[in-house]
């Protein structure tokens, strides 16, 4: 179910208002449990996890799982995150992101003027990445599950075949209007615009024959006559992305970003995403203020929170992008010396505005970067994107965040392949110094560039306490991830609640530019007042234009109880996900 459906919306909307504080358990398991935005796919992990296998087992059957019941963004032609913290301690940052393709050039959508070309970076065969899902699944899974990869492929292969029941917000989705513009798409979303009706059963037998063949062959994908078939495809089609980009594509293990807030531990996504270092450079900076007695979602508190979200993302644009072609200074972002110099510049009553930003001037680092690049400049980041999280009865724990960008991503389908290729070109900046979509600026270190991956918001988020994991967090949002994870986060720890309420919650968000507060509508009027007093332009949901989202991401989240040791699923409510557990 998607919000972008108004008239479910107002009823939604209406009917959440008024159960909102009802029925906020979460799932209690007792061995092992999967969360994501689809049950089949939840089901898919626990089935692997009942037949013998681990939490990576399990996350890699969810992701081919999503990749047929969730069109939109499950996927084999996108990219990902997946962050594994085994029950021994050890932990794995596994990086299957999109690259550019060789012949991908920083000008690429731009006119002769110099201008961005609307919409070339989101829509057809120019904007789709060298897709990472398949080889970043098999290498988890080859690395770190405990089956064989036709066995947990199986689940997904069932489903591709024999269909599933669309519900009512899935058939809305594929009415998708930039769908029909490719016809292989049409053909297989659309019917050929005989579109699917609600209870209908959606077969895709040419992507149940694809995942056979990479479940009996995963190297052809990248290697064998898979990746001839789609470099021919993007030829017809015009794209870039050629056989030979396909077999330069590896998947990167990368050490996670990790800090801690109020004792915990906090494990997360390393460039090329934001994410991790956004979640913890904000953190470091709320530490220093007491959100449990300033009251949850009191206007104090609010307040500090938006001020130390502001201060990351200003960071943010300044210095993130692909840590293999610019050194990202990670390490100084998430020092907490850097964050108390960061709150000596917070006012106690009052907003900061954020054209008035200054750095603090104490890690040489930063100065010189900053000093050496031109203004960061602002770039649409999809909020379309998936998230899913797993915990097995060994105690092992996977957090995965996926896409293909934009909700069915370059909306292109590979030609007798069956699947959709991403548009994460679009998470490139496309022209430094230009606002766009989404409002999110981003700087030097994101411009396009050959073999580069783009810069991502996805957080695939571990917290652990003393050795154990405590919890297993991520979102889809853009933006919108990373204050997403942080509102979830800071509603276990700061304001204890269990974890199905945290995800409840409702969400505020700051992104430095625009210099807008967003609160979700389930916000009080009255605290709404007392922040515009404090200097907050406050907007009631997401502005695009003239349509407003009244709410946004989907948490798909799991606790784990210290006590008993019950894993607890949280779903998000907003949307049609569902926790699965035994
Ligand atoms: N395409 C969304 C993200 O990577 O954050």
């Amino acid at each position: 179910m998607r919000f972008r459906h108004k008239s479910l919306i107002v009823l939604l909307l209406a009917a959440l208002a008024t159960t909102a504080l009802a029925n906020v358990e979460p799932l209690h398991a007792q061995h092992g449990i999967v969360v994501s935005i689809h049950e089949l796919a939840s089901k898919a992990g626990v089935e692997v996890m009942q037949a013998g296998g681990n939490a990576v087992d399990a996350a890699v059957a969810t992701g081919f799982a999503l990749a047929v019941v969730h069109s939109p963004a499950g996927n084999i032609g996108g990219g990902g995150f997946m962050l594994v913290r085994m029950a021994d301690g050890k932990t794995h940052f596994i990086d299957y992101r999109e690259k550019a393709p060789a012949a991908a050039t920083r000008e690429m959508f731009l006119d002769a003027q110099g201008n961005v070309i609307e919409g070339a970076s989101e829509i057809g065969y120019k904007s789709i990445g060298v897709p990472g899902s398949v080889a970043g699944m098999v290498y988890a899974e080859q690395r770190y599950g405990k089956l064989t990869l036709k066995q947990v492929m199986a689940p997904a292969i069932r489903l591709a075949r024999e269909g599933y029941a669309l519900s009512w917000g899935e058939v809305q989705d594929l009415h998708d209007k930039h769908l029909s513009e490719f016809a292989e798409s049409r053909r297989i979303f659309q019917r050929g615009g005989n579109y699917y009706r609600p209870g209908e059963i959606f077969r895709q037998p040419e992507l149940a024959r694809t995942l056979e063949r990479i479940a009996a062959k995963p190297d052809d994908f990248y290697h064998g006559a898979m990746a001839r078939e789609i470099a021919a495809a993007m030829k017809k089609g015009g794209g870039l992305i050629t056989a030979e980009d396909l077999a330069q594509y590896e998947v990167k293990e990368r050490e996670p970003v990790r800090g801690t807030y109020r004792g915990f531990e906090v494990i997360s996504a390393p460039p090329p995403s934001s994410g991790g270092t956004v979640l913890i450079e904000s953190l470091n900076i709320v530490e220093g203020y007491d959100l449990a007695k300033l009251g949850d979602r009191s206007a104090e508190s609010i307040h500090f929170t938006t001020e130390a979200f502001r201060r990351a993302f200003f960071d943010r644009a300044e210095f993130m992008g692909d840590p293999d072609f610019a050194k990202i200074p990670v390490a100084q972002l998430i020092d907490k010396k850097y964050a108390e110099a960061w709150r000596e510049t917070i006012h106690s009553e009052n907003a900061t505005a954020s054209k008035d930003l200054k750095r603090p001037a104490i890690f040489s680092e930063l100065e010189e970067y900053a000093a050496a690049h031109p203004q960061p400049v602002e770039n649409h980041e999809a909020p379309h994107t998936t998230h899913y999280s797993v915990v097995d009865a060994e105690g092992n724990a996977a957090a995965v965040t996926t896409t293909i960008n934009d909700w069915f991503g370059s909306r292109v389908t590979v030609d007798g392949l069956g699947f959709l290729m991403n548009d994460e070109m679009d998470d490139f900046s496309s022209k430094p110094g230009v606002p766009n979509l989404d409002g999110l600026i981003q700087g030097e270190a994101n411009a396009i560039g050959p073999g580069k991956r783009p810069l991502s918001s996805m957080t695939p988020t571990i917290v652990v306490h003393g050795d154990k994991t405590l919890l297993v967090l991520g979102s889809p949002g853009s933006s919108k991830i990373i204050t997403t994870v942080a509102n979830v986060l800071m509603g276990v720890v700061d304001y204890g609640m269990n974890i199905q309420e945290a995800v409840d919650a409702p969400r505020f968000h700051n992104q430095w530019l625009p210099d807008v507060l967003n609160v979700e509508q389930w916000f009080s009027p009255d605290t709404v007042k007392r922040l515009q007093t404090m200097g907050y332009k406050v907007e009631f949901g997401l502005h695009d234009d003239e349509s407003v989202v009244p709410y946004w991401s989907d948490a798909e989240c799991i606790a784990i109880d210290a006590k008993t040791g019950e894993r607890l699923g949280a779903s998000d409510y907003r949307n049609s996900g569902k926790a699965v557990g035994y």
